[in-house]
């Protein structure tokens, strides 16, 4: 439903080939646009779950639509924003000024469907400064789309937290997938600062070093990553697979296209 940087919707048919038989609980710990977890509940193969992302606004976005998806729908009718640079700048000055979390959460679908590629980006004081995208025809999600997303969403645990405290939760049996921020494969596509904190070498050897620890639990995981020597050698004990992928954002517009992706499992 929302646009998120590294939105897995294209690679879902070769992922879904790959995962686990049975498992217990579901974790996401960098759930963005949940691609993964919305495919995995409209199959029926969710029992319980944790979903979890270092993006506020996107926790509480998601929390609003479970929890009082009516007042939301009723919010987003009476976003007066038109299409236009001045209105999507009156609307992004208005999402930083700290408005009620519902219209916060109807303002940030506004902004997902009309700024530069559904980008979530925040300055240093952690305000929103994506710029206007410039489409024909934005469309926000109908209220039915958004009485579907809360329904997948009843019962799912929604939190706001770094990937570690969720992944040393896990138990034997679980179930979770990771999509990263990527480790970019070249100089130029740079995209890592979905939050203020960004995400390099040092974050990626920390989540190499939970994978394996929750590894040794018996927890069933899988990763998303870039095809980079960087990323095979923290992985070289487990399961890597190519897959070939048209990622939808790409900081300079110019990489735009297929880009080889792995994906790595210890099962
Ligand atoms: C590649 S995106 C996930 C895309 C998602 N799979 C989809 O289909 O839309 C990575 C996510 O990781 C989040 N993130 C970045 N650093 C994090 C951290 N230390 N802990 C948890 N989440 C983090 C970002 O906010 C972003 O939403």
């Amino acid at each position: 439903m929302l646009k998120w940087a590294g939105g897995k919707r294209s690679l879902l048919p070769s992922i879904m080939d790959k995962i686990p038989d049975n498992f217990n609980k579901y974790m996401e710990p960098f759930v963005g646009g949940g691609a993964m977890f919305f495919e995995l509940r409209n199959r029926g193969l969710i029992t319980s779950a944790i979903l979890s992302d270092l993006n506020l606004d996107l926790i509480s976005l998601y929390t609003i639509i479970r929890d009082r998806p009516g007042e939301l729908i009723e919010s987003i009718e009476n976003i007066d924003y038109k299409n236009n640079k001045e209105d999507f700048n009156a609307a992004r000055d208005e999402f930083n000024s700290d408005p009620t979390p519902v219209r916060k959460a109807a303002l940030m679908m506004y902004l997902n469907r009309h700024c530069f590629n559904g980008l979530y980006r925040v300055n240093l004081s952690g305000k929103f400064n994506v710029p206007f995208g410039r489409y024909n025809n934005p469309n926000i999600p109908s209220n039915d789309q958004i009485m579907e997303v809360s329904g997948a969403l009843k019962g799912v645990e929604l939190r706001y937290s770094d990937f570690e405290t969720v992944m040393r939760e896990a138990k034997k049996g679980d179930f979770i997938y990771l999509d990263p921020p990527y480790q970019p494969i070249s100089e130029t596509s740079h995209f890592t600062s979905y939050s203020s904190g960004g995400f390099g070498d040092k974050e990626q050897r920390r989540l190499a070093k939970t994978f394996r620890d929750a590894a040794k639990a018996g927890v069933f995981l899988m990763l998303s990553n870039s095809n980079s020597p960087f990323i095979m050698e923290l992985y070289s004990d487990f399961n890597i697979s190519n897959i070939l992928a048209a990622r939808n954002i790409n900081s300079n517009g110019k990489g735009r296209g297929k880009i080889n992706e792995v994906l790595i499992t210890n099962y």
